[in-house]
């Protein structure tokens, strides 16, 4: 059995979305958050243990980083799935995982990296819209491209896009998750 532990800081809709499906072959250990959220309170209701792990100010990352590190090398984690964390990684948190932490992203990568893609993907006017889980590295939503969905929208509105983004993300992330695991147990 595959150990997954999700990070996430927001309302948690990809936490529950992934919980809810029930994935063969791997387990959902532990979420991991920044701040009290919805995801923290969809892991209360679910009996999922999880941790609020803030990032201070006036600590180095890296210091916030090894708390994470500590809790993930205790449970001996396999996979690190990221559904609205909300915080990049330095290199160092990346290299003690390496090509074990996967992210969801809501534009088509390689367009609109960073904050607020679906903003940026509407202010930019193509209509290039869509949905990419990756694996993480070093650069920003920039690692090696594991599934990804376009999306056809005429609208400008932020929200209705987000919310077709959000209806492919609840379909993109387990598939994309149950390939990784495939990929796991055939190496
Ligand atoms: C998703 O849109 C995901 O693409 C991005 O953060 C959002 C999290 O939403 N990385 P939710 O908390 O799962 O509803």
């Amino acid at each position: 059995m595959i150990k997954a532990v999700v990070f996430a800081s927001g309302t948690g809709s990809n936490f529950l979305n992934i919980l809810n499906k029930n994935i063969m072959g791997i387990e959902i250990v532990m979420l991991l958050a920044n701040k009290e959220c919805g995801a923290t309170t969809i892991a209360q209701n679910h009996n999922i243990p999880y941790k609020v792990i803030p990032y201070e100010k006036g600590f180095a990352k890296q210091d916030i980083e090894k708390r994470y590190v500590k809790e993930l090398k205790e449970i001996e984690v396999d996979l690190i799935i990221l559904a609205g964390f909300m915080k990049i990684f330095t290199p160092y948190f990346v290299k003690e995982f390496e090509n074990k932490i996967i992210n969801i992203h809501p534009s088509l990568l390689p367009n609109y990296r960073g904050n607020k893609a679906v903003e940026q993907a509407l202010q930019d006017g193509k209509g290039i819209y869509g949905v990419t889980v990756h694996y993480v590295n070093e650069l920003v939503d920039a690692g090696e491209i594991i599934d990804q969905k376009k999306i056809d929208y005429d609208g400008n509105d932020v929200d209705e896009l987000t919310n077709l983004v959000h209806q492919v993300e609840y379909e993109i992330y387990p598939a994309a998750i149950k390939k990784v695991i495939k990929k796991f147990k055939e190496n």
